[in-house]
């Protein structure tokens, strides 16, 4: 017998489903202000007034992110707003290999739910929401 096993290697570590939306359900929005912040506040600030040369503090993070050039992987954004795929952020915290250090690098993970609303918030335009 033979096994069609697809190839994973070039996928990234950890899989994200959508939500699953009923149809006529309100999409759930990820808002920047009440759900985004505070996880940066809680799991990044402590490194990021400076690290990287980003500053993820409350009345900073969001121009120091959205449409901004990376200091460590130029000429990369660090958000492009509706897209995950092409944010440097998303890669660094959902541990894309080839771009080192996985957010936060110290030991305290974002757990899935922390990851979908950041994915969410880029996915519906990174509003300052
Ligand atoms: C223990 C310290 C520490 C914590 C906590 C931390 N970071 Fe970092 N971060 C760094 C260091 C050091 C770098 C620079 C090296 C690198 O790019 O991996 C960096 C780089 C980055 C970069 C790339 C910046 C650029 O422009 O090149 C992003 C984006 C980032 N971190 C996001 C986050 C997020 C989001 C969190 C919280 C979920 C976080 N970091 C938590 C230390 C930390």
């Amino acid at each position: 017998m033979v096994l069609a096993v697809g190839c994973a290697k070039d996928e990234g570590p950890i899989f994200i489903p959508s939500p699953v939306t009923e149809p006529g359900e309100p999409i759930d929005t990820a808002y920047f202000s009440s759900e985004v912040l505070p996880i940066f506040t809680q799991h990044c600030w402590n490194c990021h007034p400076t690290m990287g040369g980003l500053d993820l503090g409350v009345t900073e993070a969001y121009t120091n992110l959205v449409n901004v050039t990376t200091t460590g992987y130029v000429p990369q954004l660090r958000i492009v707003p509706g897209d995950a795929a092409a944010s440097v952020l998303w890669h660094k915290v959902s541990g894309s290999p080839s771009y080192g250090l996985t957010m936060p690098p110290n030991g305290t993970t974002l757990n899935a739910e922390d990851l979908q609303t950041i994915h969410d918030w880029i996915e519906q335009g990174a509003l300052n929401n």
